[in-house]
């Protein structure tokens, strides 16, 4: 990123985008259907899904079991769905029951939901999910924006129509870049939507003849933001997706036994916890503490929960390229300051929460 600008009419640039939409494909396990990449945050994925998507007036489901979810619920609202919504406690994963009633009760559109809820570091049972909406001839999105790279997730064994992600969490890039894998079926059938997509830029359709041929022009792209991402790419290339997962999986073990051994109390149900975010409740009032010292201290930067749990919750990211031993030292230098405040291993305060 600290090297030239490169210019995005080059010839340079169109081998390096091409290079990028086909590690993408890796990263997805995309062999199969459409490819997106272009440049926005994480946001953009998720509202591209759904004004491409869905029409005014549509009749949408939005599993929610934390803030991103509640994120995607107000996106269809803002684009005139119909939006319903399967709203579980914090901490409670998505149900594929309760999901198998609704879509008997009523034929939505599509239904949208979280793989990781990094707001609360559930992970769904993404796959029973999809099952569902494919038995029921339903479009479903997910948004992989906490576990693509880092969870388990295969687009082409998966049958969900749309999933995306974004450069910074798992893949371990700068920020400002999305990815997307996208069905042939669901762009079939924005191509022959009644009402057309109310959007430019976040258009999947206008979207598909660049990744085909970078040389056409749609809006400028942050170059500097895609050869990081390229960078990012070829590392999880390295590595490999298999060895990638299972370090991760490594990572999740050792916060969630450190987290234990503290006696904090989990956000996510037993099962239900992610290998690449874990959060906990902490007593009311001491998240910011936590939070600061650490930082002063350490310099290890954790996050505080989002909105309404931003006294009561601690949450870890374990993903991108991480390794387990520098995990280990930025856990035993957490401890360090849970002594400090007071609030020692093995006799902790107890949760604010229940
Ligand atoms: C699960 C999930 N979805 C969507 C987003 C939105 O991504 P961004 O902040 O890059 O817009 C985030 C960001 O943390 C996320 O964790």
């Amino acid at each position: 990123m600290a090297g030239p600008q490169l210019p995005h009419v080059g010839s340079q640039f169109y081998s390096t985008f091409k290079e990028i939409v086909s590690l993408s494909r890796y990263v997805f396990r995309n062999e199969k259907s459409p490819q997106f990449v272009f440049t926005g945050p994480g946001t953009i994925g998720m509202e591209s899904s759904v004004v491409s998507l869905v029409s005014h007036g549509d009749r949408t489901l939005t599993l929610v079991s934390g803030y991103f979810g509640r994120r995607m619920l107000m996106l269809n609202q803002v684009h005139g769905a119909k939006a319903d919504v399967l709203e579980y406690k914090d901490g409670v994963h998505a149900d594929p029951d309760d999901l198998r009633k609704k879509l008997r009760q009523n034929k939505y559109k599509a239904v949208f939901l979280t793989h990781v809820d990094t707001s609360t570091s559930v992970v769904n049972p993404v796959k029973e999910l999809v099952e569902e909406c494919v038995k029921a001839d339903v479009f479903s999105v997910v948004d992989g924006v906490c576990s693509i790279g880092g969870v388990p997730l295969d687009f082409d064994k998966l049958g969900s129509d749309i999933a995306f992600t974004a450069s910074q969490k798992a893949l371990a890039g700068a920020p400002g870049a999305v990815l997307i894998a996208a069905s042939q079926r669901v762009l079939d059938y924005m191509a022959k939507r009644e009402k057309p997509i109310e959007s430019y830029y976040m258009n999947l359709l206008r979207w598909k003849p660049v990744m085909e041929d970078p040389r056409m022009y749609l809006a400028t792209p942050a170059t500097q933001v895609l050869l990081a991402l390229r960078e990012a790419l070829l590392e999880v290339k390295e590595e490999g997706l298999e060895k990638r997962w299972a370090r991760h999986r490594r990572l999740g073990e050792l916060a969630r036994n450190q987290v234990e051994k503290w006696g904090f109390k989990f956000v996510a149900d037993e099962g239900f916890r992610s290998d690449t975010v874990t959060a906990f409740w902490v007593k009311e009032g001491t998240a910011g503490d936590i939070q600061k010292t650490l930082e002063t201290k350490y310099r290890i930067v954790v996050a505080r929960g989002i909105y309404e749990a931003k006294d009561t919750m601690i949450r870890i990211g374990h993903f991108g390229i991480l390794k387990p031993s520098r995990l280990t030292s930025a856990l035993n230098s957490m401890g360090e300051v849970l002594d400090e405040l007071g609030m020692r291993k093995g006799r902790p305060k107890t949760a604010a929460r229940p």
